[in-house]
Parts: structure tokens; C-alpha cells; sequence
């Protein structure tokens, strides 16, 4: 949701803006634009269309200079148009700003600067044209930067350049910012990828602070101008992480990365030794006070927590999973024995951060499980645990639901030894089957038949998704994540709900994905006869062993028989790879599916 980038350092700034904003289009890519600084003053080169657009523009510009600033859209106020894309700048070209959010106050601020030409729709333009008074008025770039960010109020980090100044100013509130520091060079970003290529040093900028890059080095200030310390840290994701690596799209590199990330995420934490679930970061008995547990989430993320809930109601804990959109707006009563878990891969989805805030107060006990190192969630959350799926580009989520999964299974286990006691019900097949979950995932990527499926179907008026328990959600995240890349009508649905309204949608010509993951599979067996019998063709994802659905089936994308808590995440690789193909077949833009950008920072 926007992406802003900004560099100091030695040589030409201009390429590594560039290519920052190219390792940041997954957050937007409707238009794309950069600033310098340079003996002449500022430079700005920006355009509607993808990163490929302003690259050209750049190509026959002039531009040059050390210090810059960069900025990849989503739009939210104002079409994308040349005009309305970032860096904007005051009428005196004195300044140069990129912004990620919202700023809620800024019709109140366009109208006190009646005298000033606005030359787009957007709310970022009162930032330069507020620094512009404040310049007028004697003030520093600086003291001009502090004082405008005093005057808004909204979610936002921003990045300016200065006309005849070496210094970067920055700051964030409520939408994410990191610091890069490489040997010559130092970075403000969205997020890691952006100078992941220069440097793996990073410095989490936190709300209110104000950070200032210039050649010889950086200082961090909060808003009383005291000098503030934040940590140095390495990141772990290698460079090549961020790359597309030889595919065609960075959502089938994550695809087949799921073996990988999954290894990572289960490191030391499955201990078969003694039929215990670990997670490094929560001490034992952390969870013996939770009654009742509240999963909030978006989207997949939102599939992996209603997955979860069904983890955790089979262990006996009382559990509910809510969209997190919802949950901040009309949050249910929680108390000192409720437990919040937070799920999202980004850690900075606007939604789930306002759930999280809602509960704050109340008692509640707050768990983030996400991706992103330092990302805002694990700062408003007392614990986290990290899912370590390594970086997710493409803008449909793959690799972070399985990792999303294969950790609240860990967690499920950890909290039913916590709430209940001992070792109440870790079984060493469960932990036996989450050993090999990597061989399995890979086992799949080997051996499916998904294209044979894309090919046959991908011209359907519908498709639908049905499963049962685990299989509910995931029949929820197959439809989501085949509509969000093929732009076919996909929905998903308890296999229970079918007779119970949605079945009077089914014909020869949609398509039904039925959902098999050794629980209750007799009676969805029930529902494909249901839908056969209405000549719709049915697709069947299901266990080696289960060689009754042959016989019902068009078609059966086989899953390694494994225990049923996992199974949903075997079954979701297959419907990866089926929607991925079918988009493939349709030749759309699938790491840039229209309208959407990966991070959702706004509400
Ligand atoms: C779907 C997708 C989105 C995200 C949702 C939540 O493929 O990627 O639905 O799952 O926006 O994002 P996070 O997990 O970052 O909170």
C-alpha cells in the first residue's frame, strides 16, 4: 500500500532509487516517481503506469544526484495519473516528499493554504506546500520538517529531500519505515527488500521518531528533539530472497519455496523427543490463565486463523476467529484471561493493528504471529513468534499461509500443554507428520496434476470451493486466492452450508474443488454426489488413501496421507498451483493482480 524509499550516499543515487521501488512494487504499481537532490536544486521524474514506465521517463530525464527520494502507488486519493503520482513538491520546488497512508486532516490544511497551487488530488501535497510556509517563515528544512509533521494527523511515514541540503528527513507514525546502513550509504524504506540488495543492517524506525540520513552518517530524534537509540540488526533474508530467482513470477517462486520456508519454521520448534511443541520466544506456562482465545486477521491470514480456531476448539480451548476489520470497530468483551492472537504475514495490516489497539486496556493478553521482523504488530503486541517464512513479494500470499499454519499448529499444541497440563494430547503422529511436512509440500510440487485441471476448467462461469473443519477455511483460501489472480468468479464454502442455499449456483459449467482432509470426508463425499448429480464437475483434493473418491471424482489432485491437523496445508498447495496456472492461462498479471497491493496499511 505505497512503498517509499530514499537514499544518501556516495555515487549516483538514481539506479539504486529504482531499483528499491522495483523490490517494493508488490505494496503498489499504479504509478511510480523519484526526487534528487543536486548543485541545481531538485529533480523530479514521476509517471502513471508500473516502475517499467518511470524507468523510461528517467532514461530521457536529466536526472542526477546522490540524495533522493522514491515512491510506488496504490492510489487512495486522487486516480493514478502523472499528477497525483509521488514525490510531490511546494511551488517554489524547495522540497520534494513521498508519503505512505493517509493524512486525515488534510482538507482542514488545504484550505488554511488558500494562497498555494495544488497540482494533484492527493492528501500528500499539503506536506510540501505546509514545509513551504514554514521555510518562508525562517525556519530550517529541519525545524520546516518538524513543524509540518506536528500540523498532521493521519497514518503515515514520510521521506523529503531539501533543495541545497545533504540530508534525508524522515519520520512515521503508524505506517512502517526502516533505516538501511551499508559502508557508503544509508537508506529509509517501507520495508527491507527495498536496499536488501546494499545492506542487511537495518534500524526499525518507531512512530514519532524523526530520522535524519545524511552522507556521514544518521541521527534519530523523537519529537522533544532528544536523541533516541535504537538498535542496529541484521537481517537474516538473503538478497537473492527477494528476487524472482528464474520463474516467471515471484508467486510461483514462493510456491515452491513452501518446502524451505516451512523447514525454517518448524526449526527447533517440533521436539520429538518428548512429544512437545516449542516456540523460543514464549516461556512455558505463558498461556495457564487463558480461557478464551480470539484469533484477528485479513484475508489468508484470516483463513489460517479460522483454521486455527478449529486447532484449538479439538484441544478443548475455547476459541473464535474474527476479521480483524470487524473485531476493531465492534470488538466482543474480552478480559484478563482472554488471549488476542493477532495473525498477519506484513504485521502492518491497518485492520488487525486496530483490532490489536481495541484490546489494549481490557487485560487482554496480545500474541502476534507474523513474518516481518519489527514490524509494527510485534511492537503493539507484548509476545510474537515468528512464522520465518522469508520474504513474500507476490502480492497473493502462498508460502506465509503455510507457515501461518504449520506455527499456530506448534502454538495450538504449546497452549493445550500450558492450559491443560503436561503433554494432554501432543501425539507423536502429529509431531511426526510436521517433521515431514517439507518432504510432502515438496512431494506435491513434484508430482501434481494441477495443470491438467487449469487447462480443462479455465474457461467456467464459477468455480466453487467446498470442505469440511480445517478444509473450510482452506476451500475459503482456494477461492480467494483463485479469484484474486484469475479475475473468475470463485467462492468458497463450508461443505455443511452447500444444500443450504449455494447449490442452487451449480451447473455442468462450474467447476466444484471438494476439500479432503480425513476428517468427516464421508459426508463431503455426500456433497460431490449432491453436486454430480447436477452435472457439475467435481475436482477432488484428497489422501492417497482415500480411493473411494475416484469413483466420484473428473479429477483427484492427490495429497501424502498425514494427519488431519496438517493436511489442510497439502491440500492447500494443490489449489495453489491450480489457480496459479489457471491465472498462467488467462495470461494475467498475476504478481500484480488490478486494485490490489500487498501490505494494507490503511483502513
Ligand atoms: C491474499 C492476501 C491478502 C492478505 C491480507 C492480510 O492473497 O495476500 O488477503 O492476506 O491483506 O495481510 P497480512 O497477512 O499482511 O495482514
Amino acid at each position: 500500500m505505497c512503498g517509499i524509499t530514499a537514499r544518501v550516499g556516495r555515487g549516483d543515487a538514481v539506479e539504486e532509487l529504482v531499483s528499491g521501488l522495483r523490490n517494493l512494487e508488490y505494496r503498489g504499481y499504479d504509478s511510480a516517481g523519484i526526487a534528487t537532490a543536486n548543485a541545481d536544486g531538485l529533480d523530479v521524474v514521476k509517471r502513471e503506469g508500473e516502475i517499467d514506465a518511470l524507468c523510461d521517463a528517467v532514461e530521457t530525464a536529466s536526472i542526477h544526484g546522490t540524495i533522493g527520494i522514491g515512491h510506488t502507488r496504490w492510489s487512495t486519493h486522487g486516480p493514478p495519473t502523472d499528477a497525483n503520482a509521488h514525490p510531490h513538491t511546494d511551488c517554489r520546488n524547495q522540497v520534494a516528499v513521498v508519503h505512505n497512508g493517509i493524512i486525515d486532516n488534510y482538507a482542514e490544511l488545504k484550505s488554511e493554504l488558500s494562497t498555494h497551487e495544488f497540482t494533484s488530488e492527493t492528501d500528500t501535497e499539503v506536506v510540501p506546500h505546509l514545509i513551504e510556509e514554514f521555510l518562508s517563515a525562517g525556519y530550517s528544512p529541519e525545524q520546516a520538517f518538524r513543524r509540518t509533521i506536528d500540523r498532521i494527523s493521519g497514518s503515515y511515514a514520510i521521506a523529503a529531500v531539501f533543495e541545497g541540503s545533504d540530508t534525508v528527513f524522515g519520520t512515521r507514525s503508524g505506517s512502517p519505515l526502516v533505516l538501511g546502513r551499508s559502508a557508503d550509504s544509508y537508506y529509509l524504506a517501507s520495508d527491507v527488500p527495498a536496499f536488501l540488495e546494499y545492506t542487511d543492517e537495518v534500524v526499525y524506525v518507531q512512530d514519532g521518531d524523526v530520522v535524519a540520513i545524511r552522507p556521514d552518517g544518521y541521527t534519530i530524534t523523537d519529537s522533544d528533539e532528544e536523541t533516541v537509540d535504537r538498535p542496529v540488526e541484521t537481517v537474516e533474508w538473503d538478497p537473492t530472497d527477494a528476487g524472482k530467482g528464474g520463474y516467471d513470477h515471484y508467486m510461483l517462486k514462493e510456491i515452491y519455496e513452501q518446502p524451505t520456508a516451512l523447514r525454517q519454521t518448524i526449526r527447533g520448534r517440533s521436539n520429538q523427543l518428548d512429544n512437545r511443541a516449542e516456540l523460543e520466544a514464549l516461556p512455558r506456562g505463558v498461556f495457564s490463565d487463558v480461557e478464551s482465545v480470539h484469533l484477528v486477521a485479513m484475508g489468508t491470514s484470516y483463513h489460517a486463523a479460522m483454521y486455527a480456531r478449529t486447532l484449538l476448539a479439538d484441544r478443548g480451548i475455547p476459541a473464535q476467529a474474527f476479521l480483524s476489520g470487524e473485531y476493531g470497530s465492534n470488538p466482543p468483551p474480552t478480559g484478563d484471561r482472554t488471549l488476542v492472537i493477532a495473525v498477519s504475514q506484513s504485521g502492518e495490516t491497518a485492520d488487525t493493528l486496530s483490532a490489536i489497539r481495541s484490546v489494549q486496556g481490557t487485560g487482554a493478553q496480545t500474541l502476534a504471529v507474523t513474518n516481518v521482523v519489527g514490524s509494527t504488530l510485534t511492537r503493539e503486541c507484548e509476545d510474537t513468534v515468528y512464522i520465518r517464512a522469508g520474504p513474500e513479494i507476490g502480492v497473493a500470499a502462498t508460502k506465509s499461509f503455510s507457515a501461518q499454519v504449520a506455527t499456530l499448529v506448534l502454538l495450538s499444541e504449546r497452549m493445550s500443554q500450558d492450559i491443560q497440563g503436561g503433554t494432554p494430547r501432543a501425539t507423536s503422529d502429529l509431531l511426526d507428520s510436521i517433521a515431514v511436512l517439507p518432504d510432502d509440500v515438496q512431494r506435491i510440487l513434484d508430482e501434481s496434476t494441477a495443470e491438467s485441471v487449469a487447462k480443462a476448467y479455465h474457461d467456467s462461469d464459477s468455480y466453487f470451493f467446498i470442505g469440511r473443519g480445517i478444509g473450510h477455511p482452506v476451500a475459503l483460501e482456494g477461492a480467494l486466492k483463485f479469484k484474486e489472480i484469475t479475475y473468475d468468479h470463485a467462492e468458497g464454502f463450508s461443505a455443511a452450508e452447500l444444500k443450504h442455499g449455494p447449490l442452487a449456483l451449480v451447473t455442468e459449467r462450474t467447476p466444484v474443488f471438494a476439500i479432503f482432509t480425513g476428517r468427516n470426508d464421508t459426508k463431503t463425499l455426500h456433497n460431490v454426489k449432491e453436486v454430480r448429480a447436477r452435472d457439475a464437475p467435481v475436482v477432488a483434493v484428497a489422501a492417497d488413501g482415500f480411493g473411494e473418491i475416484d469413483e466420484y471424482a473428473d479429477h483427484v489432485l492427490r495429497i501424502p496421507d498425514t494427519h488431519n491437523d496438517v493436511a489442510g496445508v497439502l491440500a492447500n498447495v494443490q489449489l495453489q498451483l491450480v489457480s496459479y496456472l489457471a491465472a498462467d492461462e488467462l495470461s494475467r498479471p498475476i504478481d500484480k493482480p488490478r486494485n490490489l497491493a500487498k501490505s494494507v496499511t490503511v483502513e
